[in-house]
């Protein structure tokens, strides 16, 4: 007679973190959802021994671009196949990229075309949020219908000339997000001081790679945060800034926190990792492979930004996977290596690297407990974007979406990344830890040295709204204008 188990799986003796404790239990798994966490659990049909292992809820990256169409010939390196692959080697098990608006055509177009390119593809469970790039008057009515139908979030451009909205539209969507609920997602950079200073660096000969930061200086991305911020308190609801680069607007952020308002922000890893001099000197191409928007900054803002981890200031860590291939016409040099820099396409790939480099830098470097680091890779992306208690934590009834950390001292190299990007901004750097073993609704999707997933093994999912408070704390609000403007 075969023996009953009360679990498919046991992960053993684990020390399980989440974003408010760390302790040591037994988590007992079934049909891919956790239903007990003790010690001394029965004996599962499959046993894992993390016998002084860390083990963290599966991380939620809450901003990467997957198989986004791009303006001809350039192409992201990654689908949904080779990103979601890429997102489990490195410990994340759910994905939220974007499914983009293009200008005069409606949201559902977006939606079915994304589904088509995820479904059967996904190796790990994801979602979309939506980039509005035309929120004209029948756009702003079908929002109340999608919210409900699980996309629940939007990303609003300042800048880019085919994505950015004016002021005007922003207000339009942060209007109607007020009422129905969701999470504005801003690009804070000001497009008209990056097209002005693009044009003067042209008209001077400074097209290199290097010359993309010094055409988006501090200030272009401090002067659009506090426009954003100022645009939200009028409306009064919450936004979140995403990848937030710079100590100015991270200032600004911290400003507005002060006066109680809902503003909420991410960081990526190339915030805290790479510098402008990555970008490299006049002659070369090869900074191209760091272009990204906002670019990398100094150690000053990098200072700013891992106080601002470390304090509560951003509530979310992501990836901001953007991976465009180095060589090949189709990635960052359309039309060959003298491109020049505004023709680079901007985006670095980071999906698998960004719970590594976190934990290794953030945890093991002393700058940030484990707790935080699950708070902010996956409990609060979670929490943000109407996945929380699903995902983002180890609980009873929750996904079994779990890692299991090995400190393990190596030298990083593109040759042992899931993508399909030719390379890596952290070629040759030093890291402390990487997932030993990767589980997605308990199926274990890497073992440390091996994918194991398959394509079509990531499940959609549909999104509530986001657990934050949606009116500000402060005193006073800027609603006369309401009282005004009811029609009596
Ligand atoms: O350079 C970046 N960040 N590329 C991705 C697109 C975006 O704005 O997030
Ligand atoms: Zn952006
Ligand atoms: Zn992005």
């Amino acid at each position: 007679m075969s023996p009953s188990f009360d679990y498919d799986t046991v992960i053993r003796n684990a020390i399980i973190a989440t974003a408010s404790d760390t302790y040591h239990a037994d988590i007992g798994i079934v049909a891919g959802r956790i239903k007990q966490i003790g010690t001394g659990l029965a004996r599962g049909r499959r046993d894992i021994d993390a016998a002084g292992r860390v083990v963290t809820p599966g991380g939620v990256d809450a901003h990467c671009h997957l198989d986004q169409p791009m303006a001809p010939p350039v192409k992201l390196s990654d689908d949904f196949f080779s990103g979601t692959r890429s997102a489990a080697c490195g410990g994340t098990t759910t994905v939220v990229p974007f499914a983009a608006q293009v200008r005069s055509e409606n949201l559902q177009t977006a939606i079915d075309d994304y589904h088509r390119r995820a479904s059967g593809r996904a190796c790990v469970d994801y979602a979309f949020h939506l980039i509005l790039t035309d929120p004209r008057p029948e756009i702003l009515q079908d929002l109340p219908r999608l919210i409900a139908a699980g996309y629940t979030s939007f990303k609003l451009y300042m800048t880019y000339d085919a994505l950015k909205l004016t002021d005007g539209q922003i207000l339009d969507v942060l209007d109607v997000v007020r009422t129905h609920g969701g999470m504005p997602m801003i690009h804070a950079e000001n497009a008209d001081c990056i097209a002005w200073l693009t044009r003067k660096l042209e008209a001077a000969g400074r097209t290199a790679p290097r010359y993309h930061a010094t055409s988006r200086p501090l200030l272009v991305e401090r002067e659009a945060a506090h426009r954003a911020i100022s645009l939200a308190e009028l409306v009064d609801t919450p936004i979140l800034l995403v990848h937030v680069s710079g100590s100015e607007a991270v200032d600004q952020i911290r400003q507005a926190r002060a006066q109680g308002l809902n503003i909420y922000a991410e960081t990526c890893p190339q915030y805290i990792l790479l510098t402008e001099a990555d970008l490299g000197t006049d002659a070369s191409y090869f900074g191209a492979r760091c272009v990204c928007s906002p670019p990398p900054r100094d150690k000053s803002s990098h200072e700013a930004i891992w106080q601002g981890l470390a304090d509560g200031l951003f509530s979310v860590f992501s990836s901001d996977h953007s991976p465009f291939n180095l060589t090949g016409d189709d990635g960052k040099a359309p039309g060959g290596e003298e491109v020049r820099f505004r023709h680079i396409p901007n985006g670095i790939p980071g999906i698998e690297t960004r719970l590594p480099l976190l934990y290794s830098e953030g945890v093991l470097g002393g700058r940030i407990s484990v707790n935080k680091f699950v708070e902010l890779t996956a409990t609060h992306p979670a929490r943000m974007y109407g996945l929380y208690p699903r995902k983002g934590t180890i609980a009873i009834g929750s996904d079994a979406d779990l890692v299991i950390w090995d400190a393990r001292n190596f030298c990083l190299s593109n040759d042992d990344l899931h993508h399909a990007c030719d390379y890596t901004p952290y070629e040759g750097m030093t890291l402390n830890a990487w997932p030993a073993m990767t589980l997605l609704r308990g199926e274990v999707v890497w073992d440390g040295k091996t994918f194991s997933g398959h394509a079509g093994a990531g499940q959609f999912i549909a999104r509530g709204l986001p657990s934050i408070p949606r009116v500000s704390a402060r005193a006073e609000t800027p609603t006369d204008w309401r009282t005004a403007c009811q029609v009596s």
